[in-house]
């Protein structure tokens, strides 16, 4: 399975913060925005990874991310001339793709919990769609699904005046193949872009949907919003903090899922100088040598 990152979009929500900065490359407390999504890609074991920007932000994700051997990935770089909405990402990753299942997540939007990794790897070899559905209060921000009694989803609305249900689906979609196909005949909503959530309508009239709900011990954000961002950033802040751990760590994801060796690991380490981030990956790797030792 391949893996997109969309991280387009002019952010306009986040004026005058993202309007020489790309939104996803924005702190969420101690490491970029793009960490978060990454990270979540790589738990479910995914190593291709293309990440769509603006024209003018490339360069800057290139810089961060570099071709993805560090991790023991291999990254893409593709651009998105104008934000035109997220179905845009299949066509212009179709090359990309090829004959593969994909799996996209978008880079603004954080995930974490109790059993993620292993709900997300079992998505890995999706027939037909795979989403989320997860309750919130402002479900008329999102795109929204709505169960019958049976907890089977029936309909998919993109930012609905009056929401069927309080259940957002969240920017983490599984797709087979097909969705390449589907995506070349999405037309544009009344907002003008190219809806994910028409894409997720095509899947549920083909009977090819599947939505599961996630519970209380999973988080998610979006971080579109002063307010959103800010939310995420204390989120983080405070669990980081207590536990003890990093959340969004990617380093610490690719060595854990065998993506690369202790030596590659610890070379990784030496671009993060003496920052909290860089302190965290040294003390993994002493713990490690310690239980090697012991
Ligand atoms: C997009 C999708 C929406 C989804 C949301 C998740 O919204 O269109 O269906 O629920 O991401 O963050 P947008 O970010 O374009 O407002």
């Amino acid at each position: 399975m391949k893996g997109i990152i969309l991280a387009g979009g002019s952010g306009t929500r986040l004026y005058p913060i993202t309007i020489a900065v790309s939104k996803q490359l924005l702190p969420v407390y101690d490491k970029p925005m793009i960490y978060y999504p990454l990270s979540v890609l790589m738990l479910a074991g995914i190593k291709d990874i293309l990440f769509i920007t603006t024209p003018h932000d490339q360069d800057a994700f290139k810089k961060l991310l570099g071709d993805g051997s560090h991790v023991g990935c291999n990254f893409e770089y593709a651009v998105q001339e104008e934000p035109k909405g997220l179905a845009e990402a299949f066509t212009i990753g179709q090359k990309f793709i090829g004959n593969d299942k994909v799996a996209l997540v978008l880079g603004d939007n954080i995930f974490h919990g109790n059993g993620l990794g292993s709900l997300i790897r079992s998505k890995i070899d999706i027939d037909g769609a795979s989403i989320f559905a997860y309750p919130v209060k402002d479900p008329k921000r999102y795109g929204v699904v709505e169960f019958d009694t049976n907890k089977k989803a029936v309909s998919i609305e993109e930012k609905p005046e009056k929401p069927k249900s309080k259940y957002a689906v969240p920017g983490l979609y599984f797709y087979d193949n097909r969705v390449v196909e589907f995506a070349k005949q999405v037309e544009p909503s009344a907002r003008g872009e190219k809806e994910i959530s028409t894409i997720n309508q095509m899947y549920l009239a083909a009977g090819k949907l599947e939505v599961g709900v996630m519970t209380r011990g999973m988080s998610w954000f979006d971080t579109g919003t002063v307010e959103s961002l800010d939310d995420a950033t204390e989120f983080i802040r405070v669990l980081q903090n207590r536990q003890s751990t990093m959340i969004g760590c990617i380093e610490e994801v690719a060595w854990e899922r065998g993506f690369i060796t202790k030596e590659k690991f610890a070379a990784a380490i030496s671009r993060y100088g003496k920052s909290k981030y860089g302190d965290y990956l040294k003390i993994i790797v002493n713990d490690y040598n310690a239980g090697a030792e012991g």
